[in-house]
């Protein structure tokens, strides 16, 4: 068949599968190849079992995969053939040198800029779908503008804005498309020729178009203010504890004003994911370097918070448990940062196990995804930790259960089966705020939930 344009996606990550499985499934007249240099990755997105667990993609990727979407290492040659190219790879914490701890590690992406300078043999739109720091196009162009030979690069920002576990809704009935541009004749003809690929389902008027470095800011921006409200909520979950008051009373009395809205209010042992860290602190990077002191420090808060209450966490379980855990199991119901994924990049998970085991505790770790993940993120730890898909094994013997991921299967539990197995006094400490806390505490558990007062059978 002949296709329209041929499309191609550089990273075949969690937001180059799926954001590309949505546009081939849209738009069958366009041709949408995805690259790597993972070899690994993307045999794995042409077998039956594809690398990213995320509800309803399998079945896309199924319907459309050799029909208008394909999956290749062949990163030359799909740059030769491309009319617009998506840049989706990773952009981590920079981990050495200047602005270590803080900074986007822009490597991949530079090299994907140099891949496309070297590769091109006609003029193309680059499209930014990675996160980057604001002002990154500026850098891509001058790489791009080193090639002489008048191939032409318009290069768009068009930050993604999915998040995992419901990836495929966001991207079929997204709130907003935010694609930015220069606002000249070649950059407006450009973000036209995008503007026209989402137009295929999403309504025009939820597709934003704005300056360049409008788009790349609105992205950093839109994760610091979701992660603010979490570190908020978490914030006073801490002086609901002191306080006798109940941190979802207060999430829903708050919520119902229209100005502040109910979402992203639920308290927890802290965020996860491998973005709103990382954002947050690389916009606190960009901050300092332009000299802003007190504003870099304003949203830095919000990172430091979401490390007391992860820290808090535990130190309640140690203190509810008469100040000693060693050698007593404790069971992990959740590993991924969030429900519906198996991802645990950055997951609270991994701090918690950590400081469990610094206080000699055992630890057996369940979760229904992502225990592949938990394996490798604890490779190294010593012998103490146990990994179980079944969760009644793994609080079978143990002192306390720990809810750290809010899946839905753990509302269903037999709790009465569960304590039964458990040793005695058995405790929950809930970090989602998931459970029956009334009926934990009847079937004799005592039951420490965030930002709620606990529930104890002790005098
Ligand atoms: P990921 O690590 O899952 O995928 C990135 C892929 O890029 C990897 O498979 C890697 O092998 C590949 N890659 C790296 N360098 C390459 C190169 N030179 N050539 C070809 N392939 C290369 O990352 P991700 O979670 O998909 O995130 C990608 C970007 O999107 C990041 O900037 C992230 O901040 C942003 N983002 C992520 C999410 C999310 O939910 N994960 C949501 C919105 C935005
Ligand atoms: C987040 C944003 O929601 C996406 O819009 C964005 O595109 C993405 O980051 C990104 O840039 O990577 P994601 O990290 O996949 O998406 O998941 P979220 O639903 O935002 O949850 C992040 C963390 O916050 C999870 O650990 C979650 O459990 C926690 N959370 C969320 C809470 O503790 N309380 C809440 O009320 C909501």
């Amino acid at each position: 068949m002949e296709f329209k344009k041929n499309i191609l996606c550089i990273g075949a990550g969690y937001v180059g599968g799926p954001t590309m499985a949505a546009i081939a499934l849209k738009c069958p007249e366009l041709r949408v190849e995805i690259v790597d240099i993972n070899a690994e990755r993307i045999r794995q997105w042409n077998s039956g079992d594809i690398p990213i667990f995320e509800p309803g993609l399998a079945e896309i990727v199924n319907q459309v995969r050799g029909k208008n979407l394909f999956f290749s290492t062949e990163i030359a040659e799909g740059i030769k053939k491309a009319d617009i190219i998506f840049v989706s790879v990773n952009t981590p914490t920079k981990t050495f040198g200047e602005g270590a701890g803080m900074a986007s590690d822009l490597q991949h992406w530079e090299n994907t800029a140099h891949a496309i300078v070297a590769h091109s043999q006609g003029d193309k739109i680059i499209v930014e779908k990675s996160t980057l720091p604001v002002r990154t196009a500026e850098a891509m162009e001058r790489i791009l503008k080193a090639r002489r030979g008048g191939i032409r690069f318009e290069v768009l920002s068009n930050p993604e804005f999915l998040a995992e576990g419901s990836a495929v809704m966001d991207l079929l009935e997204p709130d907003r498309v935010l694609i930015g541009a220069h606002r000249t004749p070649e950059g407006l003809a450009a973000e036209k020729e995008l503007v026209d690929i989402y137009a295929h389902w999403i309504p025009r008027e939820k597709i934003i178009t704005t300056n360049l470095w409008s788009a790349e800011l609105s992205k950093l921006v839109a994760n610091a203010f979701l992660a603010q409200r979490i570190s908020s909520v978490n914030a006073i979950s801490a002086l609901c504890e002191k306080a006798d008051a109940d941190i979802s009373e207060i999430a829903y009395a708050i919520g119902s004003d229209s100005r502040i809205g109910s979402k992203f209010l639920n308290a927890s042992i802290g965020f996860g994911g491998s973005c709103f860290q990382k954002d947050i602190l690389n916009l606190v990077y960009i901050c300092k370097s332009y000299g802003l002191t007190e504003v870099a420090d304003y949203w830095e808060l919000v990172v430091k918070m979401n490390e007391y209450q992860k820290r808090r966490f535990v130190q309640g379980i140690v203190r509810a448990m008469f100040n000693t855990i060693a050698g007593k199991k404790i069971a992990l119901f959740g590993f991924a940062f969030k429900a519906n994924t198996g991802d645990t990049r950055e997951s609270p998970a991994f701090q918690v196990t950590r400081d469990l085991l610094e206080e000699h505790a055992y630890v057996a770790i369940t979760d229904p995804q992502a225990l592949g993940n938990a394996k490798q993120d604890l490779q190294g730890t010593n012998g103490r930790v146990s990994y179980e898909s079944d969760p009644y094994k793994a609080a079978e013997d143990a002192y306390a259960i720990a809810v750290i991921t809010e899946w839905e299967e753990y509302r269903h539990l037999d709790f009465e089966r569960i304590y039964r197995s458990m040793k005695k006094p058995a405790f929950i400490f809930d970090g989602r705020n998931i459970l029956d806390h009334g009926k934990l505490y009847e079937i004799g558990f005592n039951v420490y939930p965030i930002g709620k007062k606990a529930l104890t059978h002790f005098e």
